[in-house]
């Protein structure tokens, strides 16, 4: 059967405009924090093929997306790689901090697909269990937004201890870059190997960089990446989300050659079809606290997306990713309303 997103992802859009939404499975739905509720370790969960299936599925069975997201977390590269990593209740990711060479010594691929090896495994069950017609998406981060948790030891919201390495001691920073387009790469082709029918790579923090920073590291990693991925498996489509790039998203679209880009809502639109859609598939791009408001102002900012991007290949998703308090029963209205329209 035709996966609907897929085709659309490659520039090939059908009868009407799928959708998958980010965090699509997460603490919104009640089920979710149920089967949460068995382990107390966020990374353990990641790792437990049984649970991560269940929660990747959930959100289908509610809401009949186009796609189905891996459930995992970026933040299991590093941990793959050797790094301490844990989630702490109420605060988020911790790590023990790398920003030293000595610190990079310790960071090594020899573990690491036994170590994720269980994410392959999550790919694998939720490929057996989907319907033949929805395409299941793998995903990674990109090197500079999970260098940011690595060096600084946690989230941050300046993402001053990253750049204070890379200006500082650029060869130094460049390597943990190096060991993250070459460990993402790996993983990258892993979860296509277990069923992944298209990857993401999530650059969450990449805006505000300086253009020669922007270029060295977030397109530079990215492209890397993408050129492994592809030497491996060419067809498989790669989604870019270099989240409030701004005027950096054309470069990056043509200097990735990503196939698809996830736009952030403070994208414009006429913008977005005459520049960006042009090259590639667009995705996006719903304002996350529309959905959390819900009614007739979600609807119409939906129907504005539908209809603006509408000339070319289109995938329905939010700008950035569904917040805990989000109501179900907006993501009931808005799955609807989307699966109807016709352009
Ligand atoms: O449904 C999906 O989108 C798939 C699963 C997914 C998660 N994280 C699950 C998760 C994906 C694709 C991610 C990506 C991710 N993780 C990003 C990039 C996207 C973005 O949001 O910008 C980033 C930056 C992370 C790192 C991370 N993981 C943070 C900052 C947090 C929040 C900590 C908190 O407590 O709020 C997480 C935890 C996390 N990852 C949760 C989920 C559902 C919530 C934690 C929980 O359920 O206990």
């Amino acid at each position: 059967m035709t996966k609907l997103l897929l085709e659309t992802l490659k520039g090939q859009p059908g009868e009407r405009v799928p959708f998958w939404f980010m965090r699509q499975a997460g603490r919104y739905l009640s089920e979710y924090k149920k089967v949460r509720a068995t382990t107390k370790s966020f990374m353990d969960f990641c790792y437990s093929p049984d649970k991560a299936t269940e929660v990747t599925l959930q959100p289908i069975h509610r809401f009949n997306m186009d796609g189905a997201i891996l459930f995992a977390d970026i933040l299991v590269v590093p941990d793959g790689l050797g790094q301490n990593v844990w989630f702490e209740t109420g605060f988020g990711p911790k790590l023990d901090p790398i920003t030293t060479s000595e610190g990079l010594d310790t960071l090594s691929l020899k573990n690491f697909h036994t170590k994720v090896g269980n994410v392959y495994e999550t790919l694998r069950r939720v490929k057996a269990a989907l319907p033949s017609h929805i395409t299941l998406l793998g995903f990674a981060g990109a090197p500079w937004t999970v260098a940011t948790y690595m060096v600084a030891g946690a989230g941050s919201k300046d993402h001053a201890a990253a750049k204070y390495w890379g200006y500082s001691e650029p060869e130094k920073f460049q390597r943990l870059l190096d060991i993250l387009v070459d460990a993402t790469s790996e993983y990258l082709i892993k979860q296509i190997d277990a069923g992944a029918d298209a990857v993401q790579i999530f650059d969450s923090w990449s805006a505000a960089l300086p253009e020669p920073m922007f270029n060295k590291w977030v397109i530079e990693p990215t492209k890397a990446i993408i050129d492994k991925v592809r030497a491996v498996h060419p067809d498989t489509p790669i989604i870019g989300f270099p989240r409030l790039a701004g005027m950096m998203y054309e470069n990056y679209i043509t200097e990735t050659g990503v196939n698809a880009v996830s736009l952030d809502s403070g994208i414009p639109l006429g913008y977005a079809a005459e520049k960006l859609q042009s090259k590639v598939c667009v995705q996006g791009n719903m304002e996350s606290q529309l959905v959390v408001a819900g009614g007739q102002a979600m609807l119409n900012e939906a129907e504005r997306i539908l209809t603006a991007l509408s000339k070319g290949p289109h995938v329905f998703n939010l700008g950035h990713g569904f917040v805990p308090e989000t109501p179900v029963e907006n993501v009931a209205v808005l799955s609807k309303f989307v699966h109807e329209f016709r352009r």
